[in-house]
């Protein structure tokens, strides 16, 4: 059976951004299942997954039914690979024994995309909810197709010739990165540069990829310049595109798109377990990144 015939049980969240998938068990997807979720995945940007019982093999498994895993990113302190699987991050704020077993914390980790600040960052992430907390540590999501579609058009081309310079000394909760200094000048700081304006190579749609807000300098321009730019490009971004909040159930799997979404996690009590897993998917497609 081909991906078109195959029929998922794709429930829109909203008109346009986010998508639970029912019926499917994410430890046994063929090859047709695979490609119709790749279909959905396209064009709802996020899918939400349900009721999940995902070992360690399985959470690898199924991401590369999407493309290759990544490896986690080096956080705040080396917990690099605590489980055997360099491709798995730890999401959370417990301690054990003094010491933290994920990343993250429980403050707020304000709208990013994942890994912008390396060269090659992935297509997109998993996330799988062992333990979440009774209230309070919701992701929101926002599309980042409509995000340049709501800026006025001298913007947007003013936009399309410019590249950002996306800093790594942080992390998405601002402490910083194992291995990194401070730098006060965003110019200087470490990281990757990539155009405002990426087409995304398998929908062929331009999308706004703004990263992360601290420590983002537009290449070229002054630096107050830049901070005024990027201040009502993202004001923009997140005023007037659709968005979509995941409230979390344990064993729920979200999945979403790195190329033309950012997101955002919402503070939570520092008393309350919340241990999620996450994968992220390389870009290993044709043509490398935009
Ligand atoms: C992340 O940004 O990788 C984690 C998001 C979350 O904890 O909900």
């Amino acid at each position: 059976m081909g991906a078109a015939a195959l029929k998922l049980d794709v429930r829109p969240l909203t008109p346009s951004l986010g998508a639970e998938v029912a019926g499917v068990d994410l430890r046994c997807v063929d090859a047709e299942t695979a490609a119709a979720l790749r279909v959905a995945w396209l064009q709802w940007l996020v899918l939400v997954f349900r009721d999940q019982q995902l070992d360690l093999d399985a959470l690898v498994h199924f991401t590369e039914t999407i493309g290759p895993a990544d490896f986690a990113p080096p956080q705040e302190a080396d917990v690099r690979s605590p489980l055997g699987h360099p491709e798995i991050m730890i999401v959370s704020n417990v301690i054990e024994n003094g010491v933290a077993i994920g990343s993250l914390g429980s403050g707020e980790a304000p709208w990013h995309t994942d890994m912008c600040y390396t060269d090659v960052p992935p297509i997109g992430t998993l996330l799988y909810a062992l333990e979440v907390p009774p209230e309070g540590g919701d992701t929101t999501f926002v599309d980042m197709y409509a995000a340049l579609d709501a800026l006025p058009d001298v913007t947007r081309r003013r936009l399309t010739a410019l590249r950002m310079k996306h800093d790594r000394t942080y992390t998405a909760v601002g402490t910083l990165r194992l291995g990194e200094r401070e730098m006060a000048d965003v110019r200087l700081t470490a990281g990757a540069v990539h155009p405002i304006v990426r087409t995304h190579r398998e929908t062929g749609r331009a999308a706004l990829y703004l990263g992360r807000r601290l420590g983002a300098w537009i290449c070229g321009l002054d630096v107050n310049e830049s901070e005024a730019l990027l201040d009502t490009v993202w004001n923009v971004a997140l005023s007037r595109a659709q968005t979509y909040r995941h409230v979390w159930r344990g064993s729920d799997a979200v999945l979403w798109d790195n190329r033309c979404t950012m997101h955002r996690r919402e503070a939570f009590a520092s008393d309350a377990r919340r241990v999620m897993l996450r994968t992220q998917v390389r870009d290993a497609l044709p043509g490398g990144p935009s």
